[in-house]
């Protein structure tokens, strides 16, 4: 009897998709290195691939909300509230403190991107941020969740995505460091799909002799991942109603925000979502806006010059309602968006890529695929859009240096606690960071301007550094 080796099904799989270039190196290849090609190539969708190859000669409007020009502004719950606003503020603050207390909310942290651009070799949570404490940026996160474990009193789960680049390192940070604090079973990791990066006549490239180039699928992965890895089922055994959705690079992120949670759930909204108020036409972040009653967001790279400059008759932005990535989910919403398998659009970025070609390590132009959690805005038939002071909410660690780095995130950080310690008629500390005495405040110490207020008297911890408020 003739048997197929696991080996031979894969190499015909590929070949029937006209991808036999990725066994090209077989002959070169050990027992392991066959053995991990071949279940890479066993976790290939080779009819999605296909169809992603399709978007490479047309790929539909790059966002969900169609062309730019019928694009329209936000309905905001706005920064600068009236007395009605102040009313409907009071009472869904006490909605969402009901849902956080009641244990109805978990957290959903998607850290599966490869921090690339910051030039960081490990998780982007592993960054060090903290200007005086050198926390990072996963520790940052931690330390808000248990203060608001603290206040709720609830044992809300924390769901962290992760993708397999960086998977395994990131649960080694976790138990190292204890869970930051956290108890071990209410942090559940789970990890997002990859997709392989291809050339421009749609070959599936290579990373190595043996290996694909496999790249996480955009954050939008989140939702399926969710589902397919039990998390959802885990969420529903514990009664979750909403999760709370927030990206790995924001210290600020607060996804314990019960006005934020409550204003979504009196809208019994699916998805909504927090902006702050671009503070240029260049900055690189999407801006939310509604198409035909939808709303959507669409990528900084894909919006129009001339909608991004327009500016309306009090001469603000027209497009100024900036995604910060900080979303809120109804349990529910992301059952129907993810029972039917992915339904997010793809987005194509086409890129010089470092690669493994017939002789050797190379670079090809080439594309990865990825989907946006942000698609998803679309598909919710009510949405709440949240407007919050960037100087409380928001410093994204992106870039290396200049714009969302490292350094301006410390600065901005030093700037709003050093706020605090001023209002409160503290001594600043002689060191400074780019100008800015080096205060920083504990989120387990005060969460906010008035907590920090109620607690002033407490002295920092005098660090070289600056000063500590633990
Ligand atoms: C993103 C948003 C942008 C928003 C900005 C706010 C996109 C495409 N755009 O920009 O609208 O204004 O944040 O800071 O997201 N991630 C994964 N898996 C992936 C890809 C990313 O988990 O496959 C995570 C990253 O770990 C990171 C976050 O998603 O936490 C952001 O991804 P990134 O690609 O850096 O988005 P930006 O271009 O910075």
């Amino acid at each position: 009897v003739e048997t197929t080796s696991p080996g031979e099904t894969a190499r015909a799989r590929a070949e029937s998709a006209g991808q036999g270039h990725l066994f090209a190196h077989w002959d070169q290849l050990d027992a392991a290195a066959r053995e991990r090609l071949v279940q890479e190539v066993d976790g290939v969708d080779f009819g999605l691939v296909a169809e992603l190859v399709q978007l490479l000669s047309h790929e539909p409007s790059a966002s969900n909300v169609g062309g730019g020009d019928e694009l329209q502004p936000p309905e905001l719950f706005p920064l600068q509230r009236d007395m009605a606003d102040e009313s409907r503020a009071e009472e869904a603050r006490s909605t969402g403190g009901e849902l956080l207390a009641d244990g109805k909310v978990g957290y959903l942290l998607v850290a599966g991107g490869q921090a690339s651009r910051l030039g960081y070799d490990g998780p982007k949570g592993d960054y060090a941020i903290g200007p005086v404490s050198g926390w990072t940026l996963f520790q940052y996160h931690a330390r808000r969740l248990l203060a608001a474990r603290q206040r709720y009193g609830a044992a809300t789960p924390w769901y962290v995505m992760t993708s397999r680049a960086n998977h395994d390192t990131t649960l080694r940070i976790f138990a190292e460091n204890d869970f930051f604090g956290l108890p071990e079973e209410d942090v559940r990791f789970f990890t997002q799909a990859m997709v392989p990066a291809v050339d421009f006549d749609g070959r599936i490239l290579m990373s190595g002799p043996g290996e694909l180039f496999l790249a996480p699928n955009g954050h939008g992965g989140s939702i399926a991942a969710f589902a397919d890895s039990g998390a959802l089922a885990d969420a529903r055994a514990r009664g979750l109603e909403h999760l709370s959705y927030f990206q790995v690079d924001n210290p600020l992120a607060r996804p314990a925000d019960p006005l934020f949670l409550g204003l979504h759930a009196r809208a019994q909204a699916g998805m909504s979502s927090k902006v702050v108020s671009k503070r240029d036409p260049g900055e690189k972040v999407g801006v939310l806006g509604r198409v035909g009653g939808r709303m959507g967001c669409i990528e900084y790279s894909d919006l129009p010059e001339s909608l991004r400059d327009a500016r309306d008759a009090d001469g603000q932005l027209s497009f100024r309602a900036g995604n910060i990535a900080i979303h809120a989910l109804a349990l529910d919403f992301v059952e129907a968006l993810s029972s039917g398998g992915l339904q997010l659009p793809w987005h194509v970025a086409k890129k010089e890529m470092k690669v493994w070609g017939a002789g050797g390590p190379t670079t090809t132009p080439g594309a990865k695929f990825e989907t946006f959690v942000f698609d998803a805005l679309g598909k919710s038939e009510s949405s709440v859009t949240l407007e919050v002071e960037r100087a409380v909410e928001f410093s994204p660690v992106k870039n290396a240096e200049g714009d969302d780095s490292p350094a301006t995130c410390q600065r901005d950080l030093c700037r709003l606690f050093s706020g605090w310690a001023e209002a409160a008629e503290r001594e600043p500390p002689e060191t400074t960071l780019e100008g800015v005495p080096a205060v920083e405040v504990d989120p387990l110490f005060a969460e906010d301007r008035e907590a920090f207020l109620a607690r002033a008297p407490t002295e920092p911890e005098s660090r070289s550094g600056g000063h500590l408020y633990r």
